[in-house]
């Protein structure tokens, strides 16, 4: 692997990808909404646990001003179009990356999240979210390709006898959900093991098997990929401290045992954090008062993503699918994350209503290089485990940048209305999707990915 690669960016250097992209809202425009999203994040992550109503909101102003000016969003939204025939046939290879979402009556309402066990701010219908549209679109890939329902049989088949982990932030953790819930609604289970802890810590670290197929399926919660201290281990701590030579230790310390892994990071990394490699400290992102290299997201993401593939690639000749999932973006649009009227949307973006492209391109294309450059390490090298190991892109971001309509908002709360107006300074989770919801697709999509030959 190239050793410059693996160097931090020279914070001089004006020609290197990620070093142009400092921090500031005098340089980019790309740069600083992503400082903004990143901010929106790291309030709805921090609010998730403890953060007291409004604590954040000064800080974020400024910031949240910048996207509102940039975007405007279209307020009219048209009715749902015809139903539309779902096509049967095999097609040799099928962009699901790109497409629009269809009126399909029921398409997603395939469980209960609340007998599949999903984090408690996910169960919408169960929170009382009154409206159920959102469940009723199905993705429709571009050019008639076909894009069939979940099966849960078919699932399990392609991978029989398995270990599928999850390994990354908390969207991995969405879909690992969904794909339990997706499972579990036509197959028994079991529950191997949930870390037990406060608050959200018992969604951190579980397992599933399916007997009848001899499957596992485990999240690890781990939204840098690599080692990390502070805030990611504990939501009462500021800052997040990143090992940039160390995987996180528990999703590692398993790997010669996965057999699919799905891995999805990046909303951490927008956030913020101080880079280590072994005692050095390498550089930050997000913290100007620091008196160290500006690193960006970029760099370390890339870092990360490799380090997982090539640990991933390294064991033992076993054959191996990993596969990594785009950014899948929020929809404060430039509002606070305590308003109420935040993701309040009740249907898809039409074609051409938001155009967010620009917002998830750079991280987007951080993955697909890095799962390129696996792909030609595993091609160039000599050894036949390397080889093995086949990589994936779960391109998400297109279809879940259209699904303003399928988070959580103010219903990750129980019953938020249940006293009349929501309390103020309510937050809302335009992030994460409600279960059943979008996220549901991503894994229809995976399905397909693992039934494709090798
Ligand atoms: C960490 O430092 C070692 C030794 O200087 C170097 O070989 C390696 O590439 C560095 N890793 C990163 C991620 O910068
Ligand atoms: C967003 O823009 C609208 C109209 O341009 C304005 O009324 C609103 O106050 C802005 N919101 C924020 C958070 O700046
Ligand atoms: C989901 O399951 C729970 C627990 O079994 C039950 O109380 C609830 O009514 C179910 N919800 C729906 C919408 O069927
Ligand atoms: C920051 O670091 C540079 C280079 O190490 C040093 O020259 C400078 O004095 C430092 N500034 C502060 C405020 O510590
Ligand atoms: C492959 O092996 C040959 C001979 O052992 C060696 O010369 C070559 O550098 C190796 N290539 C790679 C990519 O490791």
């Amino acid at each position: 692997m190239g050793g410059a690669y693996l160097q931090p960016p020279d914070p001089h250097s004006h020609s290197h990808k990620a070093s142009s992209k400092k921090p500031g809202c005098f340089l980019s425009k790309t740069t600083c909404a992503w400082l903004a999203c990143g901010f929106l994040s790291l309030a709805l992550l921090h609010l998730l646990c403890c953060s007291p109503a409004g604590s954040q909101r000064a800080a974020l102003s400024p910031l949240l001003q910048y996207i509102n000016n940039t975007y405007s969003f279209v307020s009219t939204v048209p009715g749902p179009g015809p139903p539309v025939e779902v096509e049967e046939e095999e097609r040799s290879s099928c962009n699901y990356a790109v497409g629009k979402w269809v009126w399909a009556p029921g398409h997603a309402r395939r469980y209960n999240a609340t007998e599949c066990n999903v984090k408690e701010s996910h169960d919408c219908i169960r929170n009382g979210r009154p409206d159920t549209g959102y469940l009723d679109w199905r993705w429709q890939p571009a050019d008639g390709c076909p894009l069939p329902a979940f099966d849960a049989a078919a699932f399990l088949s392609a991978v029989r006898g398995k270990h599928v982990a999850f390994v990354g932030d908390s969207m991995a953790r969405n879909q690992a959900q969904s794909l339990i819930c997706l499972l579990s609604a036509a197959f028994p289970y079991r529950l191997l093991y949930r870390d037990s802890g406060p608050g959200p810590r018992k969604h951190n670290f579980w397992r599933y098997a399916f007997p009848a197929y001899d499957v596992k399926v485990s999240f690890y919660w781990t939204p840098f990929l690599l080692r990390a201290t502070g805030k990611s281990e504990d939501e009462s701590v500021r800052d997040n401290h990143v090992h940039l030579d160390a995987l996180g230790d528990r999703w590692a310390a398993d790997a010669d045992t996965i057999d699919v892994a799905v891995l999805a990071a990046a909303h951490w990394l927008l956030n913020g954090a101080i880079y280590y490699n072994g005692s050095r400290m390498v550089g930050a992102h997000g913290y100007p008062e620091l008196n160290v290299t500006g690193v960006g997201y970029a760099w370390p993401l890339r870092v990360a993503y490799r380090a997982a593939v090539d640990r991933l690639s390294a064991a033992g000749g076993r054959p191996r699918t990993v596969v990594l999932a785009t950014f899948s973006p929020s929809h404060f649009e430039g509002k606070p994350t305590n308003d109420p009227t935040a993701c309040a949307k009740t249907e898809p973006y039409k074609d051409g209503e938001s155009d967010m492209e620009w917002m998830y391109r750079e991280v987007r294309d951080v993955v697909y290089d890095e799962a390129n450059a696996a792909r030609a390490r595993a091609t160039s090298g000599n050894g036949s485990s390397a080889s093995a190991t086949r990589v994936e892109v779960l391109d998400v971001s297109k279809l879940a940048s259209m699904r303003p309509d399928g988070h959580p908002g103010l219903y990750m709360h129980d019953h938020p209305f249940a006293n009349g107006a929501p309390p103020e300074g309510m937050y809302s989770d335009c992030l994460h999707f409600c279960l059943p919801g979008p996220v549901d697709t991503f894994n229809e999509i995976l399905l397909q990915i693992l039934r494709k030959r090798r």
